[in-house]
């Protein structure tokens, strides 16, 4: 349904990853459908996980602001369409990356993962029961795996994966390899990560690694990647480190969010006259490209697009209509984080710290 854009194309031939088309995979869900689940690196293993059911999916999220954005948003829509058939879905509170990048404290990630990003999660879907939690600095067994693949893996290819390097970097990649493979402790079972491409760099150290471990016999994991939410402002991806480039999960300021949106890059053309006639460039618009991943209906979503791209609909309609859309879908929210709260306080859901406390979910 959607073409591919230019700088991803290039990503993913130059990285070795493998497209899925929409159809392949037999998961019908909508981020698959309208191609913003897009590639992987794995295929045979995705194959097998997904025909046989035996796989964990697993994805982990700094909670380094207060609240989650669109894009962290994505990230767990993309969870959900691989949690519905894995033995078990794992979501991972990546505090010691928050310390060891940006200086989070630990208390201070606890206290943001607990009141906001747990109950948005819940609110967004994640069945609170067939997922656990767990926070880094509270799991001893992913230091177990971090210890040896910290032997195996070189510094000539961090370097090579990473460009730069840093002492921070180093320690949260060895660290995120054992996020990705404790819950085989367990067992040996396949792991799918579905993640940012951003995040693919870790996922090639740690399959490196998984060929390589002589202490452990591990499965191979896979990295799932979807698009990115595109920043507002046009250029690069939506990021907490920029917040006028991203809207916020709930937006409690609605001229705030009204203002983001009005602003946000369009693909529309210069005058009325011009948009009239040659339509809006879908692939260039903001507005529209964030629609792709909030609006479920798709039959809505195919009729914003003949409009928009043939000229019977303007930018300044598609922005008040992704404004109203996200009014509702914030005030829809907030009601049930707000409920989600009191779950998560009232310890209604599992937060696990050692690989043992899966045991007799694998
Ligand atoms: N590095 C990820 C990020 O920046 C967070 C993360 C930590 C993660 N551990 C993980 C992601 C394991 C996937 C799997 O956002």
């Amino acid at each position: 349904m959607e073409r591919t854009e230019g700088r991803e194309t290039r990503l993913v031939e130059e990285l070795g990853l493998r497209y899925i088309a929409p159809d392949e995979l037999g998961i019908d869900h909508v981020y698959v459908r309208r191609g913003l689940i897009y590639a992987c690196r794995g295929y045979e293993e995705l194959k097998e996980a997904i025909s046989s059911g035996d796989y964990y999916a697993l994805t982990g999220i700094m909670p380094s602001s207060d609240r989650i954005h669109l894009g962290t948003m994505a990230v767990v829509e993309a969870m959900k369409c691989f949690s519905s058939r894995a033995k078990l879905t794992i979501l991972l509170v990546a505090d010691l990356e928050s310390l060891a990048t940006r200086g989070v404290s630990l208390e201070e990630a606890r206290e943001i993962a607990l009141n906001n990003h747990i109950p948005t999660y819940l609110a967004l879907g994640i069945d609170p029961s067939r997922c656990v939690f767990y926070f880094q600095s509270e799991n001893p067994d992913i230091h177990k795996i971090a210890a040896e693949a910290a032997r195996e893996i070189t510094l000539q290819e961090f370097r090579a994966v990473y460009g730069a390097l840093d002492p921070a970097r180093i320690v949260s990649s060895l660290i995120q390899i054992g996020d990705i493979l404790f819950p085989q402790l367990v067992r040996p079972i396949i792991g799918i990560i579905p993640v940012g491409l951003d995040q693919d760099p870790h996922i090639r150290l740690c399959r490196d690694y998984v060929r390589r471990s002589v202490y452990y016999q591990f499965k191979q994991v896979v990295g799932v990647y979807l698009r990115d939410v595109p920043s507002l402002k046009g250029e690069g991806k939506m990021s907490k480190s920029d917040p006028g480039s991203a809207i916020f999960i709930p937006e409690d300021d609605a001229p705030l969010l009204r203002r983001k949106i009005y602003k946000a890059f369009s693909g529309g053309a210069n005058t009325l006259e011009e948009q009239r006639q040659r339509g809006a460039d879908l692939e260039r618009d903001i507005p529209f490209k964030i629609l792709r991943f909030v609006l479920k209906d798709d039959s809505e979503l195919q009729r914003i697009a003949s409009d928009y791209s043939s000229g019977r609909m303007i930018s300044g309609e598609i922005k008040e209509y992704l404004y109203q859309y996200l009014l509702e879908l914030m005030e829809e929210l907030r009601a049930k984080i707000e409920h989600y709260r009191e779950v998560v306080r009232r310890r209604e859901i599992t937060i696990i710290s050692s690989a043992k406390e899966i045991a007799h979910l694998l």
